[in-house]
């Protein structure tokens, strides 16, 4: 089993525990948002645009007050305790954004525990601001005679003088769901920093705490591991940074997913980011569920998963997963596209979700902030020109039926806008002649070979006809179907 969901993990959680009462997972693993000042959800951070626009009104539904004392109402039916808890919180002086969190934490980690296996383990992620109300919540939900651990992750990372002892840590609690039955592999490290030095002349012991040969190092000189990993921050130069804020080092997960699970056996990352536990499992032999309210973070793993495999495996591969939220063929887009047609229709802003599907997943592109219904357009993708300057390509998507005017409006747009490149997506059976004459009309985008208006049709994407565009484009952009098409007789150095 290989499955990425997109979407709020309590839906996905909900939806398992109906079908698997029993439980199915063996090992879950959750880094969710921190609730610390800094948004610890938003993807891309650096880009500094509005691509986090989406990302932030995720995170504003899911923790946000508004619906907090109705999962209070929800806690009270499933678990009094929890309830009675995070009421007196409420009762005191803490922040209501903090009792919020917490509520919306409660929940979900609740139903985790249903859907764990008797056999199962659960990791929280957390970092000393909410570890401790978090610990209570654990045990409430766990019972506290199943808390196992609380490891410590220890890591060095450059910061200038500070005005108490500098913050180096995080925290990671370990809870069993039952006492006698749950799995545990014993895991080893070194005795000493000197016997370190010496496995590491035997066994090539990584510095980034990778464990790998610690197994095959000389045991007598190892001893159980403890619950405090010195393992290094992923600094801007590690080699497995994808350029997500929050991304955690894969030796961490390979701790985790070895002494807590077998080859075969079944994880999960209800908060997966850019797929650090999804990727670790996955080459660990593991199967594998992956969920996450950002479908920036869904598009990342895929391309975190297939990066590593030949050109023409990568299809092969995709096909062994199960992507849950999206459309996955043309059927389905037509679905999307129709359910939203009919939301528009009720309300004047309509559900942007074909849109956004198509714009960010499917080109790579951040939506326009403004959800304009007509006569705009619904996304742009940034590359690279000369002079450090930055190129812009706006994309228009239409669902419905769409004719020669659209395009002209399309052109217009591009010329007001000063855009350098448009690129018009429609269904095929929409697309006509004289629309594909009057994108030709609007000529080359000089001085490429390629035209300057390009109809894109969904069906041309599934088949993997890529947009024309010249150079790379922007590293967070994360562009899966971009083609780098440089121009003909012209110096590479230009780029
Ligand atoms: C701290 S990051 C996880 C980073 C991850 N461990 C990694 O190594 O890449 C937290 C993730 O939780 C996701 N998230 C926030 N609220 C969520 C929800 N209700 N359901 C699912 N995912 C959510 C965010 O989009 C973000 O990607």
């Amino acid at each position: 089993m290989k499955q990425l969901y997109f979407g709020d993990c309590l839906d996905v959680l909900k939806d398992m525990y109906d079908r698997y009462p029993q439980g199915l997972i063996d090992l879950i693993y959750i880094d969710p948002p921190f609730n610390s000042k800094r948004n610890y959800n938003i993807l891309f951070e650096d880009v500094n645009m509005a691509d986090t626009k989406a990302q932030r009104e995720a995170f504003a539904d899911t923790w946000s007050n508004v619906s907090y004392k109705d999962t209070l109402g929800e806690l009270a039916r499933i678990n009094y305790y929890l309830f009675r808890f995070l009421e007196n919180l409420d009762d005191i002086d803490i922040p209501k954004s903090s009792v919020a969190y917490l509520s919306s934490m409660a929940i979900r980690i609740h139903y985790m525990r249903k859907v764990l296996q008797e056999t199962g383990s659960f990791y929280l992620h957390c970092d000393p601001n909410m570890s401790h109300y978090l610990k209570l919540i654990c045990d409430l939900i766990f019972g506290k005679d199943n808390f196992r651990n609380e490891i410590i992750w220890s890591y060095q990372r450059w910061t200038g003088a500070t005005s108490k002892f500098q913050s180096m840590h995080d925290i990671v609690l370990f809870y069993q769901k039952s006492k006698d039955k749950a799995l545990y592999n014993t895991l080893y490290e070194p005795y000493s920093d000197r016997s370190k030095h010496k496995a590491k002349r035997f066994s090539n012991l990584k510095d980034n705490g990778s464990l790998e040969q610690s197994y095959t190092g000389d045991t007598s000189r190892m001893k159980s591991m403890r619950d405090v990993w010195e393992i290094s921050y992923l600094n801007s130069q590690a080699k497995e940074r994808l350029g997500y804020p929050t991304q955690k080092p894969e030796a961490l997960l390979e701790r985790i997913i070895k002494a807590s699970s077998n080859e075969g056996d079944l994880v999960a990352d209800f908060f997966c980011g850019c797929g650090t536990t999804i990727a670790v499992a996955n080459k660990l032999g593991r199967n594998w569920i992956g969920a996450d309210i950002s479908h920036l973070a869904v598009k990342l793993i895929l391309k975190r998963l297939t990066d590593p495999i030949a050109e023409n495996g990568k299809k092969e591969f995709l096909s062994t997963l199960e992507i849950n939220g999206f459309p996955k063929d043309i059927d389905s887009a037509k679905q999307l596209a129709k359910s939203d047609e009919l939301l528009k229709k009720k309300s004047k802003h309509g559900a942007f979700d074909f849109q956004h599907w198509v714009v960010e997943f499917l080109l790579g592109g951040i939506r326009n902030p403004k959800d304009i219904a007509d006569g705009g357009w619904d996304g742009y993708i940034i590359f690279p020109k000369n002079n450090n300057e930055k190129g812009r390509v706006l994309i228009e998507v239409k669902s419905g039926h769409v004719g020669i005017k659209n395009i002209r409006e399309f052109i217009r747009v591009i010329d007001k806008e000063k855009a350098d490149i448009g690129i018009f997506v429609c269904f095929a059976d929409h697309l006509t002649k004289p629309m594909k004459l009057a994108a030709k009309e609007a000529g080359k985008y000089k001085p490429y070979q390629f035209d300057r208006i390009q109809i894109l049709t969904i069906e041309d994407i599934f088949d993997d006809r890529e947009i024309k565009m010249p150079g790379g484009v922007e590293p967070s952009t994360f562009k899966l179907s971009v083609k780098d098409v440089r121009p003909e007789n012209k110096p590479p150095e230009m780029f």
